[in-house]
């Protein structure tokens, strides 16, 4: 039986979130602007990104501390070379009962049945918008929506379970948020909208650019009949609805509006094996440099036990009374939302 780890604010252990690559075929103005995520940009060099058997490794000894839930993330995870021989292995570990993954879509047509067949069950595909002019400006690689679209029926065609998920931004792609919403309900899909947040420190957050879900809310009861459902499972970010008489549903996720911190059970491992005890963390626990040092497995435990143990955070309640400080914080790219 594993261990029942809280933290400061008795918060359990039990998700981690594992960022499989810092890099991306997308370049959304919101997570990895190309301006600064230029032809020049340094991203991680390959001995400086944690091997399948360290991340084999950091997963279980977070099975071990309570962890049952993994979702693998990147920068774009499907960047990665031979993603489905670590999902074969993740799935493998004692106490894990769910893998997701958080993918922008692009390149599950080719890989959907390869990630299925290692034992992938859950995809969440990042969509902000139907219309192509806007979604080729918006992920500043000119690709169509159509791309999306066309993996995400292959994976359904595969058999994932699967979410959408569409970051809202006022003035952008808020006119998109109906046809969407009519889209994914005719497909039988979660639409999740998400509000805008001010991850990292260049994404060109400000308090305007916000459509808080109560506005979206607002919108889309004008034309649905909409009632709320209950979370899944606890600490589940998104607040869902069902259209009345239909099975299809939307989830809005409210760091912004309505933080949800007093539930957050999540931990977060960056491409270059550092543990994040926040989205808006500003510095990490060296995990790479322990597994490195040949610490023992037991060794390792009660350093990220401790870590947990001491945690502390609570960003987005902060940020509602204090407003967006100006710190220092991660990239969203790096440590994959
Ligand atoms: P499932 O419920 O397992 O399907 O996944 P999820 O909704 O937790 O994962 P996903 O990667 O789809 O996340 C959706 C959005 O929620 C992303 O924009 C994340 O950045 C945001 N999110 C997830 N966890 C947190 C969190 O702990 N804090 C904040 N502020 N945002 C989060
Ligand atoms: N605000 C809200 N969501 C964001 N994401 C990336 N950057 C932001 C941001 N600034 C979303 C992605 C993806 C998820 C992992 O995080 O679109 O759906
Ligand atoms: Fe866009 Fe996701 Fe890539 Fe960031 S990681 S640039 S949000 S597709
Ligand atoms: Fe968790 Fe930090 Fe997000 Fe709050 S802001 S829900 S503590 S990750």
């Amino acid at each position: 039986m594993a261990d029942r780890v809280v933290d400061q604010l008795k918060r359990p252990l039990q998700d981690l979130r594992i960022s499989v690559t810092d890099r991306c075929n997308f370049r959304c103005a919101y997570c990895m602007p190309a301006e600064i995520f230029g032809p020049d940009f340094q991203f991680l060099p390959k001995d400086k990104v944690l091997s399948f058997e360290e991340i084999e490794m950091v997963a279980s000894v977070f099975a071990d501390l309570g962890v049952r839930k993994l979702r693998l993330t990147g920068g774009e995870p499907l960047l990665r070379r031979d993603l489905p021989v670590l999902i074969g292995r993740l799935t493998a570990i004692d106490g894990i009962e769910d893998i997701g993954l958080t993918t922008n879509g692009v390149l599950l047509t080719k890989q959907a049945p390869l990630l299925y067949e290692a034992g992938l069950r859950r995809l969440n595909i990042s969509l902000d918008a139907l219309n192509d002019e806007v979604f080729k400006k918006l992920n500043g690689k000119g690709i169509s929506s159509k791309t999306v679209l066309k993996g995400i029926d292959t994976a359904l065609e595969t058999g994932f379970e699967i979410k959408v998920n569409m970051v809202v931004q006022k003035g952008v792609n808020e006119q998109e948020i109906l046809p969407m919403a009519e889209y994914f309900k005719e497909l039988g899909v979660p639409l999740r909208f998400i509000e805008f947040m001010d991850v990292g420190n260049s994404n060109g957050w400000n308090w305007e650019r916000v459509l808080t879900k109560k506005q979206m809310f607002g919108m889309l009861t004008e034309h649905f009949d909409l009632e709320p459902i209950d979370a899944a499972y606890y600490g589940e970010v998104a607040k869902r609805y069902r259209y009345k008489g239909s099975n299809a549903e939307i989830g809005f996720i409210t760091s912004v509006s309505e933080s949800f911190c007093s539930s957050c059970t999540r931990a977060r491992i960056s491409a270059d094996g550092k543990f994040y005890t926040c989205l808006f963390a500003s510095q990490g626990f060296d995990v790479k440099s322990l597994l490195r040092a040949n610490l023992t497995y037991d060794e390792c435990k009660q350093a990220l036990k401790q870590v947990w143990e001491n945690r502390n955070d609570r960003y987005s309640d902060e940020r509602a009374v204090k407003g967006s400080p100006r710190r220092n914080k991660i990239e969203m790219s790096y440590i994959g939302g």
